[in-house]
């Protein structure tokens, strides 16, 4: 089983009704109403209104619907996590989680529905992955959102074009979620403008493992759909593998020749996967 779709997630702050109305007719697969960093503190209690009652009128379509709540130890934390665990959209979505501790409490309120996305963005938490992400077994979470701006203020490490500072904290968080099934989702390019950069990092995202990027403006959603999408060459290239395994003359072989390339059980395996993101996608677009 593949899971659907999770290449494009627009955070947008609930406090901008204009943004959440256009939400619903932009080809993101996720779509984050946020109530934490993008709310200032005087908008805060309307702008949970605002995302609970976007969770009750719906009309997302096939898009993921995603409540960012403001930290357990902040003033809004606890009506924040009580209002959007009662709304049920499909996922909350909580900041600075250090511990798998922070998992076991933010999920205990979460109906059975819901799952629980954890902001990858302390130092502290960089040095607990596997533990958090282990989490997952015995509670609602599901996927790790790297959170990119707050490391790099917590840590004073640069956010530089190639994003060097960052390779220790993203392959490791990519491991552990690996380890323990959790999806995994690339920190946002503040760079609105920028196509060129915008690229670049995602093409990064994807070699580094990643299955989507969250985003901060819709101008960035089709090329990261574009990114984060198996190339019609890759996809060819994976059923040929499959169809190569399948031939009566290659059963019971570990390594074959497919176009001029190694292929062992493990690119079968690969290979199956990434037809089934192909198809997912295809599904997901065709909803
Ligand atoms: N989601 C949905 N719609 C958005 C959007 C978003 N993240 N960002 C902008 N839009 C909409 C605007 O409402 C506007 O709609 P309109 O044409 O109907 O008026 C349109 O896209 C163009 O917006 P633009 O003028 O280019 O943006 P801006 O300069 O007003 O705002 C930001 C720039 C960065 C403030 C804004 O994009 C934003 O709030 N992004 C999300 C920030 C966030 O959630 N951060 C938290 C995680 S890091
Ligand atoms: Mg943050």
């Amino acid at each position: 089983m593949t899971d659907r779709p999770r290449r494009s997630a627009l955070y947008m702050p609930a406090s901008n009704a204009k943004a959440i109305e256009k939400a619903r007719s932009l080809p993101c697969d996720v779509v984050i109403l946020d109530l934490e960093d993008a709310v200032a503190p005087d908008a805060k209690d309307m702008a949970r209104e605002q995302a609970i009652q976007a969770v009750k009128d719906g009309g997302f379509g096939r898009r993921e619907l995603v409540i960012r709540v403001n930290g357990a130890d902040t003033p809004w934390g606890e009506a924040d996590l009580r209002a959007a665990a009662a709304a049920r959209p499909d996922a909350i979505l909580v900041p600075k989680v250090n511990s798998a501790a922070d998992v076991a409490a933010y999920s205990a309120p979460l109906h059975e529905d819901t799952a629980l996305w954890a902001m990858i963005e302390t130092g502290r938490s960089l040095f607990a992955l596997d533990s958090i992400a282990a989490a997952a077994a015995t509670t609602q979470l599901t996927a790790f959102v790297m959170g990119t701006n707050d490391l790099a203020k917590e840590t004073r490490a640069r956010i530089t074009p190639g994003r060097e500072p960052f390779f220790a904290a993203l392959s490791l968080a990519v491991a552990a979620a690996r380890i323990h099934g959790l999806t995994i989702l690339d920190g946002v390019h503040n760079d609105i403008e920028d196509q060129a950069s915008l690229e670049a990092v995602c093409r990064q995202g994807v070699d580094f493992g990643f299955d989507g990027k969250t985003l901060i403006h819709p101008k960035q959603i089709d090329l990261c759909n574009l990114v984060f999408s198996p190339a019609p060459a890759e996809v060819a290239f994976a059923r040929a593998v499959i169809a190569a395994f399948a031939l009566p003359e290659n059963q019971g072989k570990g390594a074959i020749r497919v176009e001029g390339k190694m292929a062992e059980l493990l690119h079968l395996e690969q290979s199956r996967r990434l037809v089934a993101v192909a198809d997912a996608i295809r599904e997901a677009e065709a909803a």
